[in-house]
């Protein structure tokens, strides 16, 4: 048995515990009421089964009018200044955190330890000790704790997990993966290390790499040899203006990463080879491929940030002696992802079910996202040490 499965092991059984009563509507508050919250937001008001009860935002009157925008009624809603003060005075469920990158870690430990359970937006924390510690307050709670990576609920990336599953690519020994835009800078919060922590590595790598660590059932990484750079976001020419910022002021501002690359060695032998971009002068750094004893799979370049797969991926294996080539046809989606993402965290809640992306996992991702930047920024390789929970 894995440690991590060992860890869910354990919370899985306090759980059970402390389902919520089906019977009753579950009481959800909001920790950040930025970008992302709509897309909760617009979740939480289709079902019958839920009420919106709380909000909390730093930005004086933000939750306010994001309520205003979002069809909430304000007053069916308390508003608070953070996240400590709406966990203090209201009995919740339910949080989603909706907050930037470096706020993650201590909303979610805060919620867990009020008693709360948690819907947390990718990427998990910033740091892999910041992961350990959400953990070990999720453990002792024994409250859910899901991370929002909404690609886990589509159909074609359920594929990719099943081929693997179903032996068609024997053992698995090398993994390219990744992604990256040509010229796809975000602005606001993302481009700073004291609100983001991390750039593209955090932002969008954070799903390539759950498209195929999870595909392959989350092997414990070993080594990292990583290599992030900036030279897009910090230059005026490819910087773009946003409502408060020029062009020049967003790259003055821009001290995270814009490109990453690394080399990293998985438990049994796998090597993963990685790269993302939020900016380069090519369209693509290349397409997912999961080379295996027995077969391959390739899925077309994909911006698995939205999602998907980028197209119809390939089956390469040998039929009695003929080299064969299996077209593996798009599955459309009937729900919307983020639909999948709140309602599965909905359920879990209402049944003491178990997290439909548990930590135990995306610990593992965190730390190879956590080791490419250390390895990055000391230009060696490093060993990937994880905490214990
Ligand atoms: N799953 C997805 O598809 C997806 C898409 C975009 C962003 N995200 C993730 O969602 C998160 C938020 O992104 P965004 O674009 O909404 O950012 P944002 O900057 O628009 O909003 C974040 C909000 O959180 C508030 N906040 C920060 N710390 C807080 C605290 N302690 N208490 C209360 N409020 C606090 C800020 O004031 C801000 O209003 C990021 O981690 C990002 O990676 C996920």
């Amino acid at each position: 048995m894995k440690n991590g499965d060992k860890v869910l092991g354990q919370t899985m059984q306090a759980i059970e515990e402390k389902a919520v009563d089906a019977e009753k509507k579950v009481r959800v508050g909001l920790i950040g009421t930025g970008w992302i919250a709509e897309a909760h937001v617009e979740q939480y008001r289709r079902f019958p089964d839920v009420e919106i009860v709380a909000m909390a935002d730093l930005i004086p009157g933000k939750a306010e009018k994001f309520c205003k925008t979002h069809g909430v009624d304000p007053a069916s809603v308390h508003f608070y200044p953070d996240h400590l003060s709406m966990l203090q005075n209201e009995q919740l469920d339910a949080v989603s955190i909706c907050t930037y990158n470096m706020t993650h870690a201590e909303c979610a430990i805060a919620a867990l330890n009020a008693g709360v359970n948690v819907l947390l937006e990718k990427p998990f924390t910033v740091t892999v000790e910041e992961a350990a510690e959400v953990m070990r307050a999720e453990k002792a709670s024994g409250n859910i704790l899901s991370i929002g990576f909404q690609p886990r609920m589509d159909p074609n990336m359920q594929q990719i997990k099943k081929i693997v599953e179903s032996g068609a690519l024997g053992e698995i020994y090398y993994i390219q993966t990744g992604g990256g835009r040509r010229r796809g800078i975000p602005n606001s919060t993302f481009i700073e290390k004291k609100t983001a922590g991390l750039g593209a590595l955090g932002d969008i790598g954070c799903y390539s790499l759950d498209m195929v660590l999870n595909a392959i059932g989350y092997p414990r990484p070993l080594t990292v040899t990583g290599y992030t750079s900036n030279f897009f976001g910090t230059n005026p020419l490819y910087s773009r203006p946003d409502q408060t910022h020029s062009a020049e002021e967003n790259a003055a501002r821009f001290d995270v990463d814009d490109f990453a690359a690394a080399f990293i060695r998985l438990e049994g032998g796998i090597i993963l080879d990685f790269r993302i971009s939020w900016a380069m002068h090519l369209d693509t750094p290349g397409d997912t491929v999961i080379l295996g004893k027995k077969g391959a799979l390739r899925i077309p370049s994909t911006e698995c940030w939205n999602g998907t797969v980028g197209g119809e991926m390939t089956l390469y294996t040998d039929v009695a002696g003929l080299q064969t080539e299996t077209r593996i046809p798009i599955l459309e989606s009937k729900k919307s992802l983020f639909e999948m993402k709140v309602r599965s965290f909905l359920d879990a809640v209402k049944t003491g079910g178990s997290a439909p992306v548990p930590s135990s996992q995306i610990l593992y991702n965190q730390a190879i996202i956590d080791g490419i930047a250390k390895s990055a920024a000391e230009g060696r390789e490093i060993e990937i040490v994880i905490p214990e929970v």
